[in-house]
């Protein structure tokens, strides 16, 4: 069941537990994610960036092609269809296909100009009954080498963000995508706690969430977040058992080479890793 993300976040912060983003890549991805999902009753949300929106020809394309795998796999359960760190252009181009929510990810412009652009684009998703995220304090992460160690986000802007009247906010706790650095310092709850007394009853959002300490992670959802990014993870797993399928020679056994064959081991270990984040965000069964 298509939906925006607003009543579902809602009910995982009154509820204390967080919805898993699982970010697709393909069809793959798609059909894994959504079949887990009902399988745990769980609500959850599709992550799309920019560059798998491309990837998968467009975000057209990809709205379209989760409509369709929703009605033919009869998903009861809430999806959303979320655009993840979007541009400004790109929160319009997800309007305009569709999609039930968007990100925009103003956290490398100055303050004020993401305090309008979020704005402007608050009110055009909520006038067409989508939900929106904003971010405040870059997530690091690994570009071209160079390993950020995750920003901090200051609350009091976090607060001007929140005021706009976003469904949920992505704040910077230390928190990076990819993998995280052996030297990495761990999340700042200090930080997140601050942002949570700005914003009150906000639900937060946690990114890069692949490869955080399940301590961590419950410690997060007791503090505030109600949605979790995954990405990475999916991507490992599905690497891993795609190696191993091939490096066992299956693909050379009968007809192995078959993509839905060749794919199937990729495709069950996305599963796995999606069944284990869901339980471990305590949304199974509270669709
Ligand atoms: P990871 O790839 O680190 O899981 O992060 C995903 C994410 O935050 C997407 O916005």
């Amino acid at each position: 069941m298509l939906v925006n993300g607003i009543e579902m976040l809602k009910k995982a912060k009154a509820g204390h537990y967080a919805v898993g983003q699982f970010n697709i890549n393909n069809l793959e991805w798609t059909k894994a994610i959504l079949q887990v999902a009902e399988e745990l009753k769980a609500p959850v949300i599709l992550g799309v960036s920019e560059g798998a929106g491309k990837y998968m020809g467009g975000f057209a394309t990809v709205q379209a092609m989760v409509a369709a795998m929703d009605k033919e796999f009869k998903i009861s359960v809430p999806v959303c269809t979320h655009l993840d760190h979007g541009t400004y252009e790109g929160a319009y181009k997800c309007i305009k296909a569709g999609f039930t929510s968007i990100m925009f990810d103003g956290s490398h412009y100055p303050i004020d100009e993401n305090i309008w652009k979020t704005k402007e684009l608050t009110h055009v998703a909520h006038n067409l009954g989508m939900s929106i995220e904003a971010e405040v304090g870059a997530i690091g992460g690994e570009e071209d080498g160079v390993i950020g160690m995750g920003e901090c986000a200051d609350p009091d802007e976090c607060k001007k963000i929140a005021d706009l009247g976003v469904d949920m906010l992505a704040a910077g706790i230390g928190n990076i995508h990819g993998k995280y650095p052996a030297n990495w310092k761990g999340l700042s709850f200090e930080t997140l706690a601050a942002v949570q007394a700005k914003t009150g009853e906000m639900p937060l959002v946690l990114h890069g969430g692949s490869g955080i300490p399940e301590d961590m992670i419950k410690k997060a959802i007791t503090l505030g977040v109600s949605k979790i990014n995954v990405n990475t993870e999916c991507q490992l797993s599905f690497a891993a058992a795609t190696r191993k399928y091939i490096e066992a020679g299956k693909d050379l056994e009968g007809k192995g080479f078959d993509p839905r064959k060749l794919l199937l081991p990729g495709f069950e270990a996305i599963k796995e890793t999606v069944r284990e984040k869901i339980k471990l965000f305590g949304s199974d069964g509270k669709a």
